[in-house]
């Protein structure tokens, strides 16, 4: 494993070692690679790049970037011409033909088996294969290196909190050429919650969520055990209770399936819903709600359809339809924030 290794004199530093790839050397996405302790060979392999540092295009990737619209002309296009859009939305042919290409396109973007993990700052078997760790499309800057940042900038990174005001504060408010607001925000937080669950007891580098998929294990719990306890057991319904002539999700008094909560709250306030960190903020358990009642809908819906069916395979059905649902709308509002698609 390469590490600084003080008091191991080499040729290239007498006291201690850095290893050559902290300065990042090789450009686009090329793996950097060491040879010896003062040595590093860029590998461009599909890169689109070759050369010493993958610098020199190839002739297509040139072509590529030739004809490529800019991100800012790209977005432009996708969010003006509504009377456009809304023939594309309205002819099937045209509009599943354009999601496809739009879905392919932006999931081509992510490497696929994932490469690096929190662990390993190369490839292995390893890092793809053992979920429990997050993986990651870049590699790490070494531990080894100099600065956080490889070998340039201050040996310590920068509070958060100054990092959030100097990058993320909004100065000036731009409105969304779409009109999104919180809801959007949070549509996003929910949903992602599902696959980006940080297991604390191990650290912040582990995930629990095995299989990074849209499996909605934010509704119906993240095993068995829990979704057991989230079901009613009658018309594959989940477990709900009405509050003035409007359903809610249990409470956790009912489910016993744990959730967090700030201090205080009291426990006929305690709703419990698939994942349990949605006690934490209004406006996740605000979507939690609305996928229970959907989940409930679907649930009368196939019911009516289907009245040989029992609670298992209503409950399936329902938890399959809602995936795909959710499947649709989210990437596509993740990505596109287009309010032509699906939702
Ligand atoms: C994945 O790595 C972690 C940490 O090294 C280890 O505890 C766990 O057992 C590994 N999981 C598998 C399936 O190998």
């Amino acid at each position: 494993r390469l590490s600084r290794v003080k008091g191991l004199p080499t040729a290239a530093s007498p006291s201690f070692y850095i290893n050559p790839c902290c300065s990042n050397p090789c450009q686009n996405r090329g793996i950097c690679m060491t040879t010896g302790f003062d040595h590093y060979e860029c590998d461009c392999t599909q890169t689109g790049y070759h050369g010493e540092h993958c610098t020199t295009p190839e002739f297509f990737t040139w072509l590529r970037a030739m004809l490529k619209p800019a991100p800012a002309t790209v977005y432009y296009l996708l969010t003006h011409f509504k009377a456009v859009w809304d023939v594309i939305n309205n002819t099937p042919f045209l509009r599943n033909t354009i999601m496809r290409f739009i879905l392919m396109s932006r999931s081509n973007l992510i490497e696929s088996p994932p490469t690096y993990n929190s662990r390993y700052g190369y490839k292995s078997w390893e890092a793809y294969s053992n979920l429990s760790y997050y993986t990651r499309a870049l590699p790490p800057v070494e531990r080894s290196c100099p600065t956080p940042m490889g070998v340039k900038g201050k040996k310590e990174l920068p509070e958060s909190k100054l990092v959030v005001e100097k990058v993320l504060l909004r100065r000036k408010f731009i409105p969304s050429p779409q009109g999104t607001n919180i809801m959007f925000a949070f549509f996003a937080q929910h949903f992602s919650h599902q696959y980006l669950r940080t297991e604390n007891d191990k650290g912040p580098a582990f995930t629990k969520a095995f299989g990074h998929g849209v499996d909605l294990n934010h509704i119906y719990g993240e095993n068995l055990d829990r979704q057991l306890k989230l079901r009613l057991f009658k018309d594959g319904k989940l477990k709900f209770q009405m509050i003035d002539g409007e359903m809610y999700p249990p409470t956790v008094k009912e489910t016993q399936a744990e959730m967090i909560y700030p201090p205080h709250v009291p426990e006929h306030l305690k709703f419990s819903v698939g994942q349990e960190v949605f006690g934490l903020v209004p406006g996740l358990m605000m979507y939690a709600t609305l996928w229970l009642r959907e989940h409930n809908r679907v649930c009368d819906i196939l019911k009516g359809e289907h009245p040989e069916w029992d609670d298992e395979q209503l409950f399936q059905t329902a938890r399959l339809i809602l995936t795909g649902n959710s499947y649709n709308c989210s990437w596509l509002a993740h990505n596109y924030s287009m309010e032509f698609c699906c939702c």
